[in-house]
C-alpha cells in the first residue's frame, strides 16, 4: 500500500472553480495526491468529477485556484506534461476500422519519448489475441482495456481514468480492477473518477467525496467510514431465553430489536462485536446464526448528502 513509502505530492490542486455559464461546475476545489496512491474523486452524476480531472490534465483552464502537476502547470506546460502522464477521457471513441495494432502503434507516435513496448501491454492487458481486431469488433470491456493501454503507452508517472468501469460487467470490472493495481504496483499514480462506491472503496488508498462542485471530505475509505459512520450492527439467533436482557446490559448497545429468534444489536464504535462476543460467551449463550453489518462507503455518502449516490 502507498501509506507505508514516505509519499509526496505529485498533484496540488488548490482552490479552483470552474463555470459554465452560470452552472458553477466546481467550487473552491483544493486536494493532493500523492505519489504511488490510487486516489479516487466520487459522487454523483454532475458532480464536478470530469471538470475536476480535465483542469488537473490541463485540458480546460480553471476560472481561478491554482494546480501543479509534477511540479508543472498543467494549462501553461501542457505539451510537456503530457509527455509524463497518461490520460483515459470518459468519453472516447476511436474509428471503427482501426485495428488495436494499429490505435497503439498510431498512440506511441504522438510521443516524443520511446514508448513502451505496445504488444507486451497488449499481453498485459488480455487483448494480444484482439490485436488484429477492429475497434468496432471489441466488447465494451476489451475497448475499455484498449483505452488502458493507450493510457499507459508512454510509461506516464501519473494515469488518469475517468469512469473506467462504468457500463461493465462484475467480472469485466474486477479484471480491470486488477489491471489499475498492477500500474500502482508499477510505481505509478493513479487518479481516477467513479460513482460506484464499490469500486472506490475496493481500489482506493485515499477517496475525496464531491457533491455539487465541492468536496465534502477526504480521506482513505476506511476512516471515512469510521468518522462518519461509527455504528456497528449484529445479527444473530438465538432460542436462549435470558438473551435479550443480557444483551441490553451490554455498555455499548444502544438497542436490542427482537424478531422471532433473531435479535439485532446495534450500538456504536468497533468494540460493539467484541462484547457481544464476550456477552454470549459469559453467559454461555447459544447462538445458530451470526453475522455483523458493517457501514460502506455508500452509507457515508448518504449520511454526508442525505441521499444515496444514485438518486
Ligand atoms: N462543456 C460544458 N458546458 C456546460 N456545462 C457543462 C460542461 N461540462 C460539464 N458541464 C456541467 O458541469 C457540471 C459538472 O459536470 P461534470 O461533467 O464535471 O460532472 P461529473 O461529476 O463528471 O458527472 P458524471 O458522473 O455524469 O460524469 C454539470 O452540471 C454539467 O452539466
Ligand atoms: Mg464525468
Amino acid at each position: 500500500m502507498s501509506n507505508l513509502k514516505t509519499s509526496h505530492p505529485v498533484i496540488q490542486v488548490s482552490g479552483i472553480r470552474k463555470t459554465y455559464g452560470r452552472t458553477v461546475a466546481v467550487d473552491e476545489v483544493s486536494f493532493e495526491v500523492n505519489d504511488g496512491e490510487i486516489f479516487g474523486l466520487i459522487g454523483p452524476n454532475g458532480a464536478g468529477k470530469t471538470t475536476t480531472m480535465e483542469c488537473v490534465e490541463g485540458i480546460r483552464k480553471p476560472d481561478r485556484g491554482t494546480i501543479s502537476v509534477l511540479g508543472l502547470d498543467p494549462f501553461r506546460q501542457v505539451y510537456k506534461l503530457q509527455e509524463r502522464i497518461g490520460v483515459q477521457l470518459q468519453q472516447a471513441q476511436l474509428q471503427k476500422r482501426i485495428k488495436v495494432w494499429e490505435a497503439v502503434d498510431l498512440w506511441a507516435s504522438l510521443y516524443r519519448k520511446k514508448s513502451v513496448d505496445g504488444e507486451r501491454l497488449l499481453e498485459q492487458l488480455g487483448l494480444i489475441d484482439k490485436r488484429d481486431a477492429w475497434f468496432m469488433n471489441l466488447s465494451g470491456g476489451q475497448k475499455q482495456r484498449l483505452f488502458i493501454a493507450l493510457a499507459l503507452i508512454n510509461d506516464p508517472e501519473v494515469v488518469f481514468l475517468d469512469e473506467l468501469t462504468t457500463g461493465l460487467d462484475p467480472q469485466a470490472r474486477r479484471a480491470i480492477w486488477e489491471l489499475v493495481r498492477g500500474i500502482r504496483e508499477r510505481g505509478k499514480t493513479v487518479f481516477l473518477t467513479t460513482h460506484l462506491m464499490e469500486e472506490a472503496e475496493r481500489l482506493c488508498d485515499r477517496v475525496a467525496i464531491i457533491e455539487h462542485g465541492r468536496i465534502i471530505d477526504i480521506d482513505t475509505p476506511q476512516r471515512l467510514v469510521a468518522r462518519h459512520c461509527p455504528e456497528r450492527t449484529v445479527v444473530l439467533d438465538t432460542d436462549d431465553a435470558s438473551a435479550e436482557e443480557r444483551f441490553r446490559a451490554i455498555p455499548r448497545v444502544e438497542s436490542v430489536v427482537r424478531s422471532d429468534l433473531q435479535f439485532t444489536i446495534r450500538g456504536q464504535g468497533d468494540d460493539l462485536v467484541t462484547e457481544v462476543i464476550h456477552c454470549l460467551s459469559e453467559n454461555r449463550i447459544r447462538v445458530t446464526d451470526f453475522r455483523m453489518i458493517v457501514p460502506s462507503l455508500e452509507d457515508v455518502f448518504l449520511k454526508l448528502t442525505g441521499h444515496s449516490i444514485r438518486d
